[in-house]
């Protein structure tokens, strides 16, 4: 088995799952110089993807941040295609974007394994589930790594890197080494629950509720304490209406379960907004009035 050696352009790679994250993944890896083959069971996905990496690329014509060659060359280096085999078969780098579903990811890691070459790595976007889970189903457990992207993919500079007790090190470097062509700025956290981004993430959301629940402050003061006081660019709250109030309520039970930590318990007040479906910008309110 040869070492994962370092990936460089124009080297192809293969993303899987072509929704919100596959398409901006695809997208910046092309713009990177990269060959990139994206794949989506849904054909009407790949065509929605290529208008909005299509979009994405003009609107950074536009803004001075990409000339006309450069973003014409970097959708040429796109190819879409259902077939799965031929996504993977000459990728070096394979990441994995589908739904958040186990099921679903392990058997497209199984799939993988009798498809893409031996040496490739990869990768999986998850952004909660264990990558040792995922990685078990994998033919090479210790090629796969958790790359977790945040969105836009395109505008977000972050990606966890994510190693679980098995990984060879080499891929764990070759993956931030990817991530930095991206121009993204990787780190290199160890595959355990909300990793380092939701774990306190999550943490400050969920205390800032609280703190609301308790009539410390107003949900907007407490926001400009964070962002005047600590430089944070949005509040707490603000993020968690935008992320969506059932989606922080599903992960804060999720990290309550897996790391049995009181401050992980999601505090009555989100409770109750979700069963009255204030579920944040999505829903029109949440911890903010979001209707205007
Ligand atoms: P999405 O629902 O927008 O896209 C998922 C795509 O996967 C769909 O186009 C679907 O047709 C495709 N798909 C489903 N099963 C497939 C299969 N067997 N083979 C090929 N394609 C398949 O989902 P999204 O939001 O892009 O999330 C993808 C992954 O990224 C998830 O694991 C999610 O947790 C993670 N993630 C999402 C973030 C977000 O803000 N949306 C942020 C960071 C990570």
């Amino acid at each position: 088995m040869s070492t994962c050696a370092s990936i460089e352009p124009p080297c192809p790679i293969a993303v899987i799952g072509a929704g919100t994250m596959g398409h901006g993944i695809a997208q910046v890896a092309a713009v990177a110089g990269f060959t990139v083959h994206l794949t989506d069971t849904r054909a009407e996905a790949l065509n929605t993807a290529r208008t909005r990496i299509a979009d994405n690329l003009s609107g950074a014509l536009q803004r001075g941040k990409l000339s006309r060659e450069d973003a014409d060359a970097a959708l040429r280096r796109i190819t879409t295609s259902p077939d799965l085999r031929a996504a993977v078969q000459t990728a070096r780098l394979i990441i994995e974007a589908v739904v958040e579903d186990i099921g679903v990811k392990r058997a497209i890691f199984a799939a993988i394994g009798g498809l893409a070459p031996a040496d490739a790595i990869v990768a999986t976007n998850t952004s909660a589930l264990s990558i040792a889970s995922i990685a078990e189903a994998a033919r090479e457990p210790a090629r796969v790594v958790g790359m977790h992207f945040f969105n836009p993919v395109h505008i977000m500079k972050l990606v966890e890197i994510v190693a679980h007790t098995n990984a060879d090190s080499e891929c764990v470097s070759a993956a931030a080494d990817f991530a930095q062509q991206l121009g993204k700025t990787p780190i290199v956290v160890r595959d355990s629950p909300g990793f380092a981004s939701s774990r306190l993430g999550v943490t400050l959301g969920l205390e800032a509720m609280r703190m609301v629940q308790e009539g410390v402050a107003s949900a907007k003061d407490i926001d400009t304490a964070m962002e005047l006081g600590y430089g944070h660019p949005m509040g707490p709250l603000r993020v968690s209406d935008l992320v969506g109030l059932d989606v922080r309520l599903h992960i804060a039970e999720y990290l309550h379960r897996e790391l049995k930590a009181p401050h992980f318990e999601p505090p009555r007040i989100l409770r109750e907004k979700v069963a009255k479906g204030e579920l944040g910008k999505k829903s029109g309110r949440g911890f903010y009035d979001w209707s205007s």
